[in-house]
């Protein structure tokens, strides 16, 4: 039997890329040096493609690939995808849920945790010799304190879970509130920064959320907050974020998640109170083995005329 072709945007683990390759015909977008020619020699008769959360699919791509019925994403974040022309084209959106949500919130917690106690910064005190100096200064607790979560979906539930833990106290602010949680809840995101010390992001980046921390939520965190943001960060007012961390504005930040990745902001590199992760939330061999399998599993039922495990049939925002 023919193999079923399949565009694949972005190189996934060797492992997750040979087994593909066993079940299906791949395309290798990444390796085309002329995308659009690869897309018009290729495409047609292409019934899938397999993406991620940064790479996506816009419109563009979508309309190279006539025949396109499915897209596939490795990722939870549906943001670089144009769902509404995936939707007037008809073509199916699968991502992957609940398989990254915990270690997206460790990273959360963790990030949290090395911004307020300034791990990274002390780590490298120690490496420099510096300790015969003296000792680096005193840092900032965090148990005890007082949480922000935007966006309580299921990553926002599984850091409010640790924060328990931590005896934090927690409030978020979503679109609703919700409930069946006893967190205190703001309607306005500025409302709950003025409550708060810490401000996690764990919100999707949508029309609700693009640009939302600005210059009024970062003077409501005020100059003892932090920020850290694991979601994306187009919900960031970033030259704003790098304005309130040089002048010191608030206390600090921890980043997962930019602008332009992974081409980012220099001057972040040059900040002493921001920590820095490329974009390594989910980023767990455990966890990226069951993002690519449910990446496979979603298009063998595809391809088998069973329901797809994880469709994202939620509104467009
Ligand atoms: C991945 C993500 O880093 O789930 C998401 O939305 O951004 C991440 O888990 C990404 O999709 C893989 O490159």
């Amino acid at each position: 039997m023919s193999k079923q072709p399949l565009i694949v945007v972005r190189p996934y683990t060797p492992t997750d890329m040979a087994i593909l390759e066993q079940t299906y015909d791949v395309y290798r977008l990444w390796e085309a040096t002329d995308k659009v020619s690869f897309l018009r020699k290729f495409g047609p008769g292409v019934r899938a493609l397999a993406t991620d959360g940064e790479h996506g699919a816009d419109a563009a791509t979508m309309d190279l690939l006539p025949d396109l019925e499915l897209i596939a994403s490795f990722g939870v974040g549906l943001d670089a995808i144009d769902l509404s022309h995936a939707r007037r084209r008809n073509i199916r959106v699968t991502h992957t849920p609940d398989v990254l949500t915990e270690d997206v919130a460790d990273m959360a917690f963790g990030l949290l945790l090395a911004c307020a106690r300034r791990i990274p910064q002390c780590d490298s005190y120690v490496r420099q010799g510096r300790w015969l100096e003296g000792g680096p200064g005193l840092t900032t607790r965090v148990w005890g304190k007082r949480l922000g979560i935007l966006g309580l979906g299921r990553v926002g539930r599984a850091v409010a879970t640790r924060a328990e833990a931590f005896k934090l106290e927690i409030a978020y602010h979503d679109r609703c509130r919700f409930d069946d949680v006893h967190y205190r809840y703001f309607d306005d995101v500025a409302a709950l920064a003025l409550e708060v010390d810490f401000l996690v992001i764990c919100a999707s980046a949508d029309t609700d959320t693009r640009g939302l921390i600005g210059s009024h939520v970062l003077d409501a965190l005020g100059h003892d907050g932090m920020l850290i943001n694991v979601a994306r960060g187009a919900i960031v007012d970033e030259p704003v974020l790098l304005r309130y961390l040089r002048e010191h504005l608030i206390a600090g930040a921890a980043l997962d998640v930019f602008h332009n990745e992974p081409n980012i902001a220099r001057e972040f590199g040059e900040l002493d109170n921001v920590i820095l992760q490329p974009h390594q939330s989910s980023a767990t061999k455990e966890t990226r083995a069951s993002m690519g399998a449910l990446v496979r599993d979603n298009l063998s039922a595809y391809f088998a005329g069973r329901p797809l495990l994880t469709e994202f049939l939620g509104p467009v925002r």
